[in-house]
Parts: C-alpha cells; structure tokens; sequence
C-alpha cells in the first residue's frame, strides 16, 4: 500500500489523479478492501493493524489533497497564461477617416450663426443668370459681371459664382423676418497660390421691417465672430463696392502671428482682407418684391478661413488629398 503515496506524489495531471484518487478512496478501492479485510485479521492483533489503517488512510488523504491544491494551481497557471493578452504587442492603429480641414472649418463657421438663430439655406449649384447675377443687381451690361470669371454652359446656365443665390431663393420663398446663411461650393475660372477654380463660401443675409437692421448691427456681429474664428484680432471696416450692397466694406483682420521666438506680420500691410459685407441694395430687394425693409449680408471664403486658422500657405493643397497633409487634421 506505501506505494500509493509514491504514486500519488508522482500524478502529473489531474485526470491521473481522480484516477488514483478511485483506486484508493473508492468504493471498491484499496483502502475499502483493506478495511474490509479486517474481518480477516486475528482479534488481538486487530487494534494494531486498525491503527495502522487509519494513519495509512491519513498519509494517503493528506498526499492527495496536496497534490490536488499544486495540480489546481497548475491548471490554472496555463489557463491563465493562454488567456493572456499581451498590451505591449505592437498593433496597428485601425485607419480612421476625419473631417477634411475645408468642412471642420464651414462647421465652426456654421455653429457660430447657427448659435445666434440663424438658418442654413442650400441651393442648386448650377444656377440661372437670373439669381445668379440679375436678382443681385448685376445686369448683362455690368462690368461687375467681370469680377466672377463664370463657367458657362451651353444652354445659358451657370455653376454659381457665389453663394447669393440662395439669398434670392430664400427671399422669393420667405417672408421677411429673415436670418439666414448659405454655406457650399461655388466656381470661378481662376487657379494660382489663392484662387482654386471650386472653392467654398458661407454667407449671410438678415432683412427685418425698414429701420430695424443697421449697418452697427453688421458691425457687431462681425467684429464678434471674428474674435471667435481668430482670437484677440483687431478688425477693420474698409468702405469698398458690391453691385449687391450700398454701402459696401471688406472687413480686415490684424495679422500678427506670434510663434516660438517672437512675432511675425503675414502681410506686408499687417493686415488680411476676410469678409465682404454691406447693406442689401435696393435693387435686389425690389427684384425679389419686397418693400420697406432694411438688411445686411456678408459673404466670407472658407478656403481662406482654413488656411489662417492652421497657416496653410497654398490653397492648392487643400484640394490635393494629400493624405501627409489631411492626417494633420485626425
Ligand atoms: N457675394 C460676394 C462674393 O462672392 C460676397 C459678398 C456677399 C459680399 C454679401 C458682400 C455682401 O464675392
């Protein structure tokens, strides 16, 4: 019987070991029989062998449950261990798309007049010279029709060269109060450092009774959401010309850039031109039908509005979908 112990110690799987764990504990197991077994031994010698029985029982109970705990804990090592997730593994970053610089830039743009209970307006992007040019006091004989180099289509219509059309539609299709913008593509046959041949404009347009919008009002909430767009800036009003506002201004903003090692003017006049802006001419609002109204619009490039915010130098590069370029962007 001592052998069982040696056996015991030297179980190397669990599934060893119930096996030798049913040979002796078992019902029909050694140690069953061995009791059994007692019937056979002679009276006096019973209580010596029944004691040796019993510490017998002991060891071999004792070497079981030893080896079951370091087995148990084997075990569970290997479970452990090829459950293991190793964090250090190197694994390459799943690709994730991200909003191109020219989009990021309309959304903030959009969010701040948007905030001040303005509507979005779309239109088509392939216009009629009626609400392209006509409606906004631009008439075929103009020179001003020059200051948009068009695409033209056989058939007369236009890719729209400024979102103001969708001014017009708004206007034939509202009743005044109105408070809007125009964010989207529009097209002009230009392409060099600052011209793209497509690029994006927002817009904005507020008509209220006669009286009720002014020229201070436009001031306001240029002035305001510059400072949003660009920080601590100083802005300017330069009186300027529109065929579609009487009067007209560009609106700059100061252009000091300070990085690393001090501060650096972007232009040689530290000052950029942004916006264009002005009270709607009455022109447009007579083309449109409507009477005793005042308002104002403004038409910004959003191209132009990246390029500040993250000093890209190149228009251009905004349109290559260079992915060097738009991961810097993630
Ligand atoms: N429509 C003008 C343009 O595309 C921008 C503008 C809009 C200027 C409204 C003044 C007022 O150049």
């Amino acid at each position: 019987m001592e052998n069982w112990i040696d056996r015991i110690k030297s179980a190397e799987t669990l599934d060893e070991l119930e096996s030798l764990r049913i040979a002796i504990f078992g019902k029909k197991g050694e140690l069953a029989q061995a009791f059994a077994n007692m019937k056979n031994v002679p009276p006096e010698e019973k209580p010596k062998v029944a004691k040796e029985l019993n510490l017998l029982k002991q060891a071999l109970t004792r070497a079981y449950n030893e080896k079951k705990a370091e087995l148990d804990t084997l075990e569970l090592q290997k479970r452990l261990k090829a459950e293991e997730i190793d964090v250090s593994l190197y694994s390459p970053r799943p690709q994730s798309g991200a909003l191109h610089p020219v989009m990021d830039t309309m959304d903030k743009i959009i969010d701040y007049f948007v905030s001040l209970n303005f509507s979005v307006e779309t239109g088509p992007l392939v216009e009629d010279e009626f609400h392209n040019f006509e409606a906004l006091n631009l008439p075929d004989y103009h020179p001003a029709r020059d200051m948009q180099d068009t695409f033209y289509f056989k058939d007369g219509k236009l890719f729209r060269t400024h979102t103001s059309p969708v001014q017009i539609r708004t206007m034939m299709q509202q009743k005044p109060p109105i408070r809007m913008i125009s964010p989207g593509a529009v097209f002009r046959r230009d392409f060099d450092l600052t011209h793209t041949p497509q690029f994006h404009q927002v817009e904005g347009l507020m008509v209220d009774e006669e009286g009720k919008v002014s020229f201070a009002n436009l001031k306001w909430i240029l002035e305001d959401f510059l400072h949003t767009m660009f920080g601590d800036v100083d802005v300017r009003f330069r009186p300027s010309f529109f065929p579609f506002t009487e009067p007209s201004a560009e609106v700059d903003i100061s252009c000091i850039f300070c990085k690393g090692n001090g501060c650096r003017v972007c232009s040689h006049t530290g000052w950029l031109e942004v916006l264009g802006c002005g009270m709607v001419d009455s022109n447009v609002f007579k083309a449109v039908g409507y009477e005793n109204v005042s308002g104002y619009a403004f038409g910004l490039g959003v191209e132009r509005f990246a390029m500040l915010m993250h000093q890209i130098p190149d228009l251009r590069s905004l349109f290559e979908g260079d992915l060097r370029l738009l991961e810097q962007f993630q």
